[in-house]
Formats: structure tokens, C-alpha cells, sequence
């Protein structure tokens, strides 16, 4: 049984501008496939980079408990060798904590030809279905069946077309996994084109599988019959690094991310550029500068989420915060997700004049002065995204459900402690929870 959550909260005194250099850990989104990729080989994996998260945690205990050997000889570093997988089922608990957890799915199957696996069901987010998970495999020969809440899959896989109705990463993502032992050549489209996809064929192709961007949106793999050990560094968190530009642009701050993805920002500091936000990219390096915005200002900004090269949607709720400091009507598009405009109630809490039209579509009208509140986190980047409002925020805040950003976020509060902030997180229920 999984270890109970330990309810936690962050008390955060906001009206700091952050300053200073902040390194930018390894991708949550890339890390969890390319862990369960592993399982394609009986070989030993190395990876480094991998971000010191829950979520992390929560795939190397669903791989131990499928008999798959984990070690973690350092920082970031976990070696996978998954020679003998007795136990092809992946549970409930694994599932509930961890959507990500299905994308066993496609690996299990492959090498196995079997996998007993739970649907993990919807979030704050979404309903979140994995139907065209489920469809890949049967284009790929797989028999499944759905009963009581488990997918039980079966089959020796060959190649296929598989054409999604829409772009869909893990969907993607468990595709090639699939179809990188199946007898033949598969085809994907259109497949999704996010750095976390291109991280995972990286890694894929050095295990000895062929598989190939052949267009944007194409995938094409040749399975192969094995696939042996390969080590892999995985790419910086883009996520966090927007999120980390966005804290600057909300405090007015300045700083310097180290080990930052840019190419893979290009929408977003887009984005930033027409707020009026300077954002500058060296190497692996993101400077930005907000300094001047309290003075100047911000300009409002209507923003549409969407696949890869488009704006992340996990990037809309950092993004939202800084639309609170422009002046005038931002207009929220949110493409991908139907809940994901929810958490907006949290930040009108903080005194934000923000309107949800429907499950797609928000205004956010500035600039208003945010005010420290008591709220509650939702998910891990309406979590961080609260954070931010408090950072911002006049006064003191309370933000319930800390665990949920210690999902995705590694050591966020000492991160931006060292940047300035004054943040601390306690246990629920102690005695600073009654202020
Ligand atoms: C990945 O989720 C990320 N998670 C998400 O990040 C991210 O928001 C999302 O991609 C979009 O970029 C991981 O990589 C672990 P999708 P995924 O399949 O793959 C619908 C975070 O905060 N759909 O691309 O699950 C779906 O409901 C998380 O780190 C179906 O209808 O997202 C959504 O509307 C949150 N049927 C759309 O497609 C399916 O079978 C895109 O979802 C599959 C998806």
C-alpha cells in the first residue's frame, strides 16, 4: 500500500523581488517514460538528470513491484534492469497516484506480450481517457479487454498504421515504445512533437531500436526482436523553467536560469516578449528581466494553449498570474484540457479579476494588486502557479495541498528561498496552520 500524503501547506510573505541564478532540474514528462522504457531490455539502463520528485518515486515503486531491479547510486541517478518482470500488473494505487503510470503499457506489452494494467481515470484537469492508448495497441494486433477498471492486454505485436483523431503525447509515446519490439514497421500520426517525445526516441535509438522523426508530425518505427542497455541524460524541465521566467515577471524580479531548454520555450517567450517582458537565451542559459515592469507596466496579451510548438497548457496557469499585472483584458484559450481553467478561483481569492466563460475560455483583467489569502491547490502547476500569486501578493498567504507541486517541482521553496522569496512549508494541522 502507498505511503498516506502528508498533507503540508506553504506560508508565503509576499512583495519580494526575486533575484539571482536558479538551476533548472531534469524533465519530469521525459523522465517517467524513459524509465519505463527501460523495461523494453533485460539490460541495464543508466539515466542521469532525473528530477529528485514524487511522481519519480512513484514509477520506480510501481517498477519494483513489477520485480523490475532500481538502483539510485546518486543525485538524479537511477539504473533500471528489468530482467525478470514476473508480474505484469500494474495496480490501481499506482494509478491513482500517477496517471503516467499507464505508459507501462505499451513497453510491458511489447516485451511480454501480456500486462494487466489500470485505468488511471481522469484529474482536476480532465476526464483524461487513454481509449487512444488503447486503440494503438489494437492497431498494432493486441487483443484487450476492459473490465472492473483494468485493461487486461494481450497479443505478439506487429506493425501498423496508427493515426490519432488528435495529438495525444503519451498516446505517442506508448506507440513507439509498442512498436519498437513489434514485427514490422508502424507508422504514427500525427505523432506529437514535444522535446520530452524526441528525448524518449533519443534514448530509444541508443537502446538500438529504429525509430524516426520522418516529418513533423510523423513517427516511423521498424520493431526490432531485442533492444539492449543504453544510458541517457535526460533534457532540462521546460515547465519549470517557464515557470521560473514567470516568477521573475510577477515579482518584478531578475534571474538567470542555469541548464534552461530556450529552443524548447519558443512560444512562451513569445508570450513574454508581447507582455513586454525581456527574456534573453544563451546556450543553456535564460536571462530575464522585470526590473523595470513596475514602472512601465505590462501589456494585456490573449494567449491559445495547444500540441508542441504551441503553448504549453501546462504553462497557461504560470502564465495567467503575470496577466493579473497587465493593463486591460487578456483572453485564455485553453485548448487541451476542459478543467483546466478551474483553478482561476483560487486566484480571484488573491483578489485577481479573472472570469471563466466556459471550459475553455477565460478573460484576466489588470492590473489589479494581488492580496495574500488562504487557498487551496488543485494540481501541480495551478500549485506553482499559486505560489507565484503569493510571491507577488502584498501580506501572507496560506497555500493548502503542498504535495501536489512536490509531484513535479523538485525542492521548489529552497529554490526560491536562495532566490529571495520568503516561503516555508509546514505539516497541516501544526499549530501555524490557525494564523
Ligand atoms: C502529457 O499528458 C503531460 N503529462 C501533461 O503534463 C501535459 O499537460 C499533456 O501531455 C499535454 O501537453 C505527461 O507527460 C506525464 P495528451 P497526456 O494525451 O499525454 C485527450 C503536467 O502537469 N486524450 O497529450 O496525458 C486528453 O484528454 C501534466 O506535467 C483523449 O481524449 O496528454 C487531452 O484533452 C499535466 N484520449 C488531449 O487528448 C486519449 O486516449 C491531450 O492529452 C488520450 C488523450
Amino acid at each position: 500500500m502507498p505511503e498516506p500524503i502528508a498533507r503540508e501547506a506553504f506560508r508565503v510573505e509576499g512583495g519580494v523581488p526575486l533575484s539571482g541564478t536558479v538551476r533548472v532540474s531534469g524533465s519530469k514528462n521525459a523522465s517517467l517514460k524513459l524509465l519505463a522504457a527501460a523495461v523494453l531490455t533485460g539490460e541495464r539502463c543508466r539515466f542521469t538528470n532525473v528530477p529528485e520528485i514524487a511522481d519519480v518515486d512513484v514509477m520506480v515503486r510501481t517498477l519494483r513491484d513489477l520485480g523490475v531491479v532500481v538502483d539510485h547510486p546518486a543525485h538524479g541517478t537511477y539504473e533500471v534492469a528489468a530482467g525478470d518482470v514476473d508480474w505484469r500488473f500494474v495496480p490501481l494505487e499506482a494509478a491513482a497516484q500517477m496517471r503516467a503510470s499507464f505508459i507501462l503499457l505499451g513497453p510491458l506489452l511489447a516485451r511480454f506480450g501480456e500486462v494487466i494494467i489500470s485505468n488511471p481515470g481522469g484529474d482536476r484537469i480532465g476526464r483524461r481517457p487513454v481509449s487512444l492508448h488503447v486503440d494503438a495497441m489494437r492497431a498494432l494486433g493486441a487483443e484487450i479487454h476492459y473490465r472492473y477498471g483494468y485493461y487486461y492486454a494481450r497479443g505478439r505485436l506487429r506493425g501498423g498504421d496508427i493515426t490519432f483523431p488528435i495529438v495525444t503525447v503519451m498516446g505517442t509515446e506508448n506507440a513507439i515504445l509498442a512498436a519498437s519490439l513489434a514485427d514490422g514497421r508502424t507508422t504514427v500520426r500525427p505523432a506529437a512533437q514535444e522535446p520530452e517525445v524526441d528525448d524518449l526516441i533519443a534514448f530509444l535509438r541508443a537502446m538500438g531500436a529504429e525509430v524516426e522523426r520522418t516529418a513533423p508530425d510523423t513517427i516511423e518505427v521498424v520493431g526490432r526482436r531485442r533492444l539492449r542497455g543504453a544510458s541517457h541524460a535526460v533534457i532540462p524541465d521546460r515547465i519549470e523553467a517557464g515557470t521560473f521566467v514567470a516568477a521573475a515577471a510577477v515579482t518584478a524580479g531578475r534571474l538567470r536560469l542555469e541548464g534552461a531548454p530556450c529552443e524548447h520555450l519558443g512560444a512562451f517567450i513569445e508570450v513574454m516578449g508581447r507582455l513586454g517582458i525581456g527574456v534573453s537565451c544563451g546556450t543553456d542559459t535564460i536571462e530575464v528581466d522585470a526590473t523595470d515592469t513596475l514602472e512601465v507596466g505590462l501589456d494585456p496579451c490573449d494567449i491559445e494553449t495547444g500540441p508542441y510548438p504551441a503553448l504549453a497548457t501546462d504553462l497557461q496557469p504560470p502564465t495567467c498570474v503575470v496577466l493579473t499585472r497587465a493593463r486591460g483584458a487578456s483572453r485564455i484559450h485553453e485548448t487541451i484540457f476542459e478543467d483546466r481553467l478551474e483553478w482561476l478561483a483560487e486566484l480571484v481569492r488573491m483578489g485577481a479579476d479573472a472570469t471563466v466563460e466556459d471550459a475553455h475560455h477565460a478573460v484576466i483583467r489588470g492590473p489589479t494588486a494581488l492580496r495574500g489569502a488562504t487557498v487551496e491547490i488543485g494540481d501541480l502547476r495551478a500549485g506553482a502557479s499559486l505560489i507565484l500569486a503569493a510571491l507577488a501578493a502584498s501580506g501572507t498567504s496560506t497555500i493548502h495541498g503542498a504535495h501536489h507541486v512536490g509531484r513535479g517541482y523538485e525542492n521548489i521553496e529552497r529554490k526560491f528561498v536562495e532566490l529571495g522569496a520568503r516561503i516555508e512549508r509546514f505539516a497541516e494541522g501544526s499549530p501555524e496552520t490557525t494564523s
